[in-house]
């Protein structure tokens, strides 16, 4: 059966500055291009979904402009659901200025603009949706009020409840407690877990700190270094699907609509994991973030070629 899935978070316009390295302080570079496209964590999670064959109704606010129009007539084209993306009269659409360097690594400001505005009654008009979905995915881009109401129906109606902690702060229990998998990357389990990870048992500690706290299960991503997953049962490092990488960006978020995705087709989450290591690997193959998302038909091409170890 086709999984359907409700992402409940933010949305920009992203601008891409590709550079040898990154500036520094009173420099001035000069880049190689730029790139316009549609981003945001929330977004990108949605589209990744789609792309991977979900059914997505996306949660959102953005601006009652150009931008969030095009937005939404994108998300469209992806068959997304946008019944409850509103357009808000008082703030811009949100946008990011991306850095990404020759190593293919990013550096991101975001201006939230009408991301900020996205509030619990917002997600509360979307309750039958949530309710419809296997699961409810979220990040911190956008108000933690709206991220705990999307989390409560969720958690209230039996969804799986999966959270990206990024961009990150501390986090309330409350949060933690409703949360079925965490998938943080480094930085964010180090300020969540409050310890450094610079090895596997490290990483394993970090996990089992957030499974203290409530979570049921973290896949945490690294980048090149793979992944590493970690439940009440079984802690696992899935290794990373080698490729050359140009952007990196929505990498992660592409990882976490995967893993959602994947779980509610019934794979378990080391096979999720991988499945979602491919995702992530395809698209920092391309520039940018909606343009690079795989389609499921590439993903199950490579999937076969890179078997679990
Ligand atoms: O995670 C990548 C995303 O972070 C970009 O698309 C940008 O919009 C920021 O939200
Ligand atoms: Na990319």
């Amino acid at each position: 059966m086709r999984p359907s899935i409700c992402v409940i978070g933010s949305a920009n316009i992203d601008l891409t500055f590709r550079t040898p390295r990154f500036p520094q302080g009173g420099e001035t570079l000069t880049g190689h291009s730029l790139h316009q496209g549609m981003g945001g964590k929330g977004a990108n999670q949605a589209v990744a979904a789609a792309r991977l064959g979900a059914d997505v109704t996306f949660v959102a606010c953005v601006g009652n402009d150009a931008f969030g129009t095009e937005a939404i007539r994108q998300y469209q084209a992806d068959g997304i659901n946008t019944d409850y993306t509103r357009q808000d009269n008082d703030n811009p659409t949100g946008t990011a200025a991306i850095v990404v360097d020759d190593q293919a690594e990013n550096c991101i400001i975001v201006i939230p603009g009408a991301n900020a505005s996205l509030s619990a009654a917002d997600v509360r008009k979307a309750a039958k949706a949530i309710e419809r979905a296997d699961a409810v995915v979220c990040q911190l881009e956008t108000p933690l009020d709206a991220t705990l109401e999307a989390f409560r129906i969720g958690r209230a109606a039996g969804k799986l409840t999966v959270l990206t902690p990024a961009p990150v702060v501390p986090l309330p229990d409350e949060l933690l407690e409703l949360c079925d998998v965490c998938v943080p990357n480094r930085t964010e389990i180090e300020v969540l877990a409050g310890r450094a990870v610079n090895s596997h048992d490290d990483a394993h500690a970090a996990a089992k700190v957030l499974i203290a706290r409530g979570v049921k299960s973290v896949a945490l991503t690294m980048g090149g270094g793979g992944a590493y997953v970690v439940d009440g049962s079984e802690a696992v490092h899935i290794p990373a699907v080698n490729v050359d990488a140009v952007d990196t960006t929505g990498a992660g978020d592409a990882f976490a609509a995967a893993l959602a995705v994947s779980l509610c087709e019934g794979r378990s989450l080391r096979e999720s994991a991988h499945r979602a290591s491919v995702v992530a690997a395809l698209t920092v193959t391309r520039i940018g973030t909606h343009a690079a998302f795989p389609r499921r038909t590439e993903v199950d091409k490579v999937g076969q070629a890179s078997s679990l170890p």
